[in-house]
């Protein structure tokens, strides 16, 4: 399949004041496109072309039975002016398996990998050059067969598109508010909990709001059988500081494999610590920040890379880890190790950074 680059007809003014960067609300010039059906042999159209709306059927199924996924990437600049992405085929692999799992189309992984490249390249001055800055990649596939039938769709749209961001949230590096839900679950065992699609997000906003009401900025899921066990939150992986070792939640089905999270736990071994990957109890949290053997608690996500947590909320107990103001001094260190490589300032040892 070609690639093919249609003309930009309207350049939107650039951004001349990166400290105004919110989070996912300002889109570049340019969108990447593929289209898939299965009566024309399956992929058969790629291109980039000038971002738009999209005509949609009224009936295209992802209206109907939410058949979707998405990824989140980010590409940085560096001080020599170059841009890098952080481990984008490990997204790719993962769109794939989003893809399967939803009974939905994989893409080549070597072709739209070289096609977000060059869409990158085409839009490298929308890439912003502050530290904390970056230009956020969303690939998202959408099931377009206009049919009111429950079965996978036969036509799809994957398309990609780049927002230059600042901090996911409000606080930047400031430590978050969690509270913990005993009611509402995100995954069950055997359902899409692992998946990166967009129906995962909706099921979990009606608690999300219940937790902005509150005061919080996040929920913290439990595992759906026995509301015990610590699983992820609403956009990151989490991760703990108990007894000096990094404890995070296995996968097993039901949460993100995050690649933040792969990378943290990697920097983290190579950074002296003990790893454990198992579920860790709503009682531990308490009895763990209370006795003094909880020290840190940090989520993990592209979006929002490295997040401190300084408070934690279930029923009526509230726990606060340190002031609940301060970031902990290893959630800092992995947070700059990371955040150092993807900037370019700390040597990328595991081949994590593909140059544009
Ligand atoms: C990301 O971290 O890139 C995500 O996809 C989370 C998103 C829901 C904000």
């Amino acid at each position: 399949m070609e690639l093919t680059v249609l003309p930009l007809t309207d350049p939107k003014p650039r951004v001349t004041d990166e400290s105004q960067l919110a989070f996912g609300r300002l889109f570049s010039d340019r969108m990447l496109i593929l289209e898939f059906d299965r009566a024309k042999g399956g992929w058969h159209e790629a291109r980039i072309q000038p971002y738009q709306p999209f005509v949609l059927d009224p009936a295209a199924m992802v209206l109907h039975y939410a058949q979707e996924i998405f990824e989140g990437l980010k590409a940085f600049r560096r001080p020599d002016g170059s841009i890098a992405l952080f481990r984008p085929k490990d997204n790719v692999v993962r769109f794939n398996r989003s893809a399967h799992r939803m009974c939905m189309p994989e893409v080549d992984v070597d072709f739209f990998l070289d096609a977000i490249k060059e869409l990158i390249r085409l839009e490298a001055d929308w890439v912003p050059n502050s530290r904390g800055t970056s230009l956020y990649i969303r690939p998202t596939m959408i099931a377009t067969e206009p049919m009111l039938g429950v079965r996978p769709s036969d036509q799809y749209l994957c398309y990609v598109i780049l927002s230059p961001v600042a901090a996911y949230y409000k606080g930047g590096l400031a430590p978050v508010k969690i509270w913990i839900s005993d009611h509402y679950v995100r995954a069950a065992n055997g359902g899409t909990g692992e998946v990166k699609t967009g129906g995962n997000y909706a099921a979990s906003l009606y608690a999300a709001r219940e937790a902005a009401e509150k005061g919080y900025d996040q929920v913290l899921w439990l595992d759906a059988k026995n509301k015990q066990q610590v699983e992820e939150v609403g956009s990151m992986n989490i991760c703990f500081i108990y007894d000096g070792k990094l404890v995070t939640s296995p996968l097993h089905g039901t949460i993100l494999d995050g690649i933040t999270r792969r990378s943290i736990l990697t920097l983290a071994k190579e950074a002296g610590l003990e790893i454990e990957e198992r579920a860790l109890s709503v009682d531990e949290i308490f009895e763990g920040v209370e006795s003094g053997r909880l020290t840190e608690a940090f989520g993990t996500g592209t979006a929002v890379v490295v997040s401190p947590v300084g408070e934690f909320t279930y029923r009526d107990r509230t726990v606060v880890l340190g002031d609940g103001k301060t970031t902990g001094e290893i959630t800092r260190k992995l947070y700059d190790t990371l955040t150092g490589i993807q900037y370019g300032e700390v040597p990328d040892n595991h081949d994590w950074i593909v140059t544009i």
